[in-house]
């Protein structure tokens, strides 16, 4: 289960559009139901009932918070436990033999984070621009048609500014590339990823990236002056899509009823257009050609090749939790 992207801490959707339906995501593959427990705790269940795999987000969330199964009505408490079964005189003991596959979540930045497995859990250790209220920040998401990781290798990527983004922020840089003009990409790597320090020898100052493993990186746009610290988030949905989630937190004093929060927003379109065009993911680091300018992904693609493929969630334990209860003698 989430072979493709498991044990991980990710955004999935802001919590702003968890009412109180549940909502069905694609999460790495993986069908996600997300909704509101009773006390307004979100929780996230694998969307397929333990009984007849039916997708429990066609369901409903009972008064007493818990989700309901749409086919024969079992239901399900925030972390997947089934506490009744109509019809059936199921004890309480029997009825931990049939709960759904839950997730643990949070909420942070105004958004809601699924671990991508259920066991050993870590903490989520986030950057300090994103421990802020959830309301200071501005959140847009959409679906690409691209790999994970080509959208933050694209996102550590800082020589694609001056072509991708030429009618936008990046045209003055297209006039630089025409010259002589170095650039020192000086890669600083730290425990949770790594920072990104661009410069061009003849351009007064560069943006400061940093990756957060797994799929975040982090647009340091105050630091030269720039009022916003923008985080790209590149959430796989599948082996084909992300949700690419940007999430803007504007420096203090910004006018926010004024700012011009779309002149952020827009250009990762033009990302998108030519990121869309490359297909699967990174490959290894012998696979492409590179250049010193390069070090940033052949970092990311070495850590991508080390510690995520092919290391899926081992939900085999949790799938022996699942009993038959036709013919169990304490039925009787
Ligand atoms: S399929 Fe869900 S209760 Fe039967
Ligand atoms: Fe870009």
């Amino acid at each position: 289960m989430f072979s493709m992207f498991s044990n991980f801490w990710t955004p999935v959707l802001p919590i702003a559009e968890i009412g109180s339906a549940p909502v069905a995501v694609q999460l790495a593959g993986e069908p996600v139901v997300l909704f509101r427990d009773s006390s307004g705790k979100i929780a996230a269940l694998l969307d397929r009932c333990p009984h007849r795999s039916v997708p429990l987000s066609l369901g409903r969330v009972t008064e007493e918070g818990c989700l309901e199964c749409p086919y024969h009505g079992w239901q399900f408490a925030s972390d997947g436990a089934c506490t009744r079964v109509p019809l059936n005189d199921v004890k309480p003991a029997q009825l931990s033999k049939l709960s759904a596959i839950g997730f643990p979540t949070r909420i942070f930045a105004g958004l809601v984070w699924v671990f991508t497995g259920n066991a050993s859990i870590p903490d989520l250790e986030l950057p300090p621009s994103l421990l802020e209220p959830g309301d200071r920040y501005v959140i847009h998401h959409e679906i690409w048609n691209v790999h994970w990781t080509r959208a933050i290798e694209n996102s550590l990527d800082y020589l694609h500014i001056p072509f991708v983004h030429r009618n936008s922020f990046g045209g003055w840089l297209n006039g630089v590339a025409q010259t002589d003009a170095i650039a020192q990409i000086q890669v600083h790597p730290t425990s949770t990823g790594m920072v990104v320090a661009n410069r061009i020898t003849t351009v007064p100052s560069g943006i400061e990236l940093e990756w957060r493993q797994p799929n975040c990186v982090v647009v340091k746009f105050d630091l030269v002056d720039i009022p916003v610290r923008s985080h790209l988030f590149a959430v796989p949905v599948n082996e084909q899509q992300i949700r690419f989630v940007q999430v803007i937190l504007p420096s203090p004093g910004v006018d926010r009823a004024n700012f011009d929060f779309e002149a952020f927003i827009a250009p990762a379109l033009e990302d998108r257009d030519m990121i869309e065009s490359q297909k699967g993911e990174v490959p290894n680091t012998t696979d492409e050609c590179n250049v010193p300018t390069d070090e940033p992904s052949l970092r990311f693609r070495r850590w991508y090749y080390r510690t995520v493929k092919d290391q899926g969630t081992n939900m085999s334990a949790h799938a022996a939790n699942y009993r038959n209860l036709v013919g169990d003698s304490s039925l009787s």
